[in-house]
């Protein structure tokens, strides 16, 4: 090794011992005549001293150091000066009296900082990745995203689990999204799909009597990226036989807080874990995946709101809509711009506005009421709606009237930007909770027919599949998802283990025959034999490590993430081919989109 130590394990014990470091210069400060180096390698930091009195030569080199350049030093360790300690440096009470130094490697300036953690545009931290990885923060959601691994191996491992690998080049999985497709050489015309989660195959080796699988699985899936999505993504992708909901549930609490005792001991969990059903959650707060550390919940007043004579609440609930509304504490002295913004935010959900009412006053008196839509309120309807809100003098309510979907979507965006802003959210708290009792089927009616909620191999509630035929909407599933903080965690149910359900569902869902043949026919011919009933979930491991990194998007704990627009923009990823490669895959390209590639002839 070209070290002794790692610059971070040294301490008041090592003083005296001669020691060599290597690593980058992360920070200099020249001072006295002396330079003190911030040395950084993969442990962290320690401060080295090059200081004339002690060695003219290793100085002159030190001259030379510009940050990012790769050294080797040779020095011993001292106790620091008494009134230089650093707390915040984990080898901030000692430093290393440089006595020789090499020089490894030299370094362009970097693009952006490496030694501070200013937000950097997000081309440039893709482009060098290497060198934004160097980051500190970033080096530490690594390492956790290893230690977040490593602790569900061993987890699952003493629990009789068997980690499998299935395959990447396969056959389409429907998860909701638009496959990636690979054009096979072998098999002109045919093409593989990437997985969009290795659902089928875990089934499959259920019914291959394995009984306890998980997976560290890729998934891949063709989609509007966001920031809790990657076209490429890990999930924990785990499945059981002969389980039910409630041990899948029971296996991910204990999972989940060990694990966040373990690798985050500063962070907290509710414990036992919340549990809603679907419908409490969409009424409490207008989506599937609440963030439950704060309140602001959600209230419906449209039977009040029938009663006014504002015109916008009456002709929505005419048209089958409803009014709701939630109350944010302490806000009634909103400015009109900060009001604005709350429309604008309210446009942009799809709301055609937002009704604000501020209840000016304080010590429970009320002063004034700050609304368009107060001249259409009566006093005793104003109280009620307050009653309703559980508001008071001081209050802010933001009220929508819209289609169901469109009340829930904007009042839930409005919750949680109102949270943000008045910082009620406590970011050491994981509020891990389970959303159970979701419908089997959802009306699309964008292809005009059902869809599953989840994927079609979620199994009906038993009770209910007499009702698959007649009134399919009030079927419920073995369905369940993970929450945390405002974030979908993972989602998993107990399946369908016999094949005429299977295949009564895909009819549901519209599949011929024909299809049904050609997309699941081994799968279908599989539950033919003894499939024992099995469930399980899979987990967005990004999602996770982002959560416990405290980071708002998945990209700061993916190594090599890609851009909004799927590009990988340091390798350039995806790009035009030679002509060779696509005639070998027997592919030829569009005239329009040939002319871009600058090879080939129009
Ligand atoms: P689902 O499609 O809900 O279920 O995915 C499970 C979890 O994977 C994560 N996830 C993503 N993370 C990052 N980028 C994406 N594009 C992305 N898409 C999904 C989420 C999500 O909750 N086969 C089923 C699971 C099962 O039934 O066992 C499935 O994949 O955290």
């Amino acid at each position: 090794m070209l070290k002794t130590h790692s610059c971070a394990e040294l301490r008041k014990k090592n003083v005296g011992q001669k020691v060599t470091l290597a690593g980058w210069v992360h920070r200099r400060r020249d001072h006295g005549g002396m330079a003190f180096i911030d040395l950084r390698d993969s442990s962290g930091i320690a401060q080295i001293v090059f200081n004339p009195q002690v060695s003219p030569e290793v100085c002159q080199v030190a001259g030379s150091l510009r940050n990012e350049y790769v050294i080797q030093i040779v020095g011993e360790v001292v106790s620091r000066p008494e009134g230089t300690e650093n707390s915040k440096l984990a080898t901030g009470e000692i430093e290393v009296v440089v006595q020789h130094a090499d020089i490894l490697n030299r370094s362009e300036t970097p693009p952006f900082y490496i030694n501070e953690d200013m937000e950097v545009e997000e081309s440039l931290c893709l482009k060098s990745r290497y060198l934004y990885l160097r980051r500190p923060r970033m080096r530490d959601n690594i390492v956790l995203r290893h230690r977040v691994i490593k602790f569900i191996r061993d987890f699952l491992d003493t629990r009789g689990f068997v980690e499998v690998e299935t395959p990447i080049l396969i056959k389409s999985t429907p998860e909701g999204a638009r496959d990636y497709l690979v054009p096979s050489r072998l098999n002109p015309g045919k093409f593989y799909a990437l997985p969009q989660s290795p659902q089928q195959l875990k089934q499959l080796l259920m019914v291959a009597g394995l009984e306890k699988y998980f997976q560290i699985a890729k998934c891949f899936r063709d989609e509007d990226l966001r920031a809790d999505r990657q076209p490429e993504f890990t999930q924990l992708d785990l499945e059981m036989g002969f389980v039910e909901e409630e041990d899948i549930l029971q296996l991910m609490e204990k999972l989940f807080t060990l694990l966040i005792e373990t690798v985050r001991p500063g962070m907290r969990v509710l414990k036992p874990f919340p549990r809603f059903s679907y419908r409490e959650v969409m009424e409490r707060y207008g989506t599937d995946k609440p963030d439950v550390r704060f309140g602001l919940e959600l209230k419906d007043i449209s039977d009040i709101a029938a009663q006014t004579e504002f015109t916008v609440f009456r002709s929505v609930l005419a048209a089958g809509g409803r009014v709701r509304g939630i109350c944010v504490p302490g806000c009634a002295h909103y400015s009109r711009r900060q009001l604005d913004e709350l429309v604008s935010l309210a446009r942009s959900c799809g709301a055609q506005g937002l009704t604000t009412v501020a209840l000016l006053g304080e010590a429970g008196v009320l002063d004034k009421v700050k609304s368009a839509a107060a001249k259409y309120l009566t006093p005793v309807q104003l109280e009620d709606i307050c009653i309703k809100l559980e508001a008071k003098p001081g209050d802010l309510l933001l009220i929508v009237a819209d289609k169901a979907e469109i009340v829930n979507n904007t009042l839930d965006e409005l919750r949680r930007e109102m949270a943000s802003r008045l910082n009620l959210a406590d970011d050491n708290l994981l509020a891990l909770s389970f959303v159970l009792d979701f419908p089997l089927l959802e009306w699309s009616e964008a292809t005009n027919r059902w869809e599953s909620m989840h994927h079609p191999f979620t199994a009906p509630r038993e009770a209910d599949i007499s009702l698959l035929d007649i009134k399919p909407a009030q079927v419920y599933a073995h369905h369940y998802d993970v929450v945390c903080n405002g974030c979908e965690l993972g989602s998993g149910s107990i399946r369908i283990h016999k094949r005429e359900l299977q295949e009564k569902i895909f009819h549901l869902l519209g599949y011929s025959e024909e299809e049904m043949g050609s997309r699941f026919g081994s799968f279908l011919k599989a539950l033919e034999y003894g499939a024992p009933p099995h469930g399980g979930i899979a987990i967005g491991l990004d999602r996770l490590v982002m959560l416990l990194a405290k980071e708002k998007t998945i990209r700061e704990v993916i190594a090599f993430p890609k851009n909004q627009n799927a590009v990988d923009v340091m390798f350039d990823a995806p790009s035009y081919v030679d002509e060779n490669q696509l005639d070998e895959l027997n592919l030829k390209l569009k005239r329009e989109i040939l002319s871009r590639t600058g090879n080939g002839e129009l």
